[in-house]
């Protein structure tokens, strides 16, 4: 006999400090272990979902193109996350990010989505300013 216990990542996590992540830059380090890219753009940062908001796969940061790029379908979307290209009907979705008011950390929480499309990414949970 197992228990039926179903293994899932925490939704809230740590990334580092906020001078780890370099200006006009994505970070893919936390794509596996989390399911986020974290994006310093202009001065902003924010975690967006790494999965595709047309059918759910997971979309490929391309540096030399300066897009994320979906192997299923073809959909593209900008460094902010905004979609392009391909069949996908909206933007990537971001997650929640602060500071942890402990360490200086960046914490960021897939709980909370924040959707382009419903004005919420002009949320201030949504993003950080350096
Ligand atoms: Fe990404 Fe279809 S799932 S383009």
């Amino acid at each position: 006999m197992f228990p039926n216990v179903l293994y899932e990542p925490p939704t809230s996590f740590k990334v580092g400090q906020p001078t780890d992540f370099a200006p006009e830059t994505v970070d893919e380090r936390f794509v596996e272990s989390n399911g986020v890219f974290i994006v310093n753009d202009q001065g902003t940062m924010y975690a967006l979902i790494a999965i595709c908001t047309h059918l759910g796969c997971p979309p490929n940061w391309l540096e030399a193109q300066n897009k994320f790029k979906c192997p299923c379908h073809g959909s593209g979307y900008y460094r902010n996350g905004i979609n392009f290209e391909g069949p996908t009907p909206r933007p990537l979705e971001r997650a929640a990010i602060s500071i942890d008011p402990d360490d200086g950390q960046v914490l960021v929480d897939k709980a909370q989505k924040f959707l382009w499309e419903r004005g919420q990414w002009d949320d201030p949970s949504s993003y950080l300013t350096a």
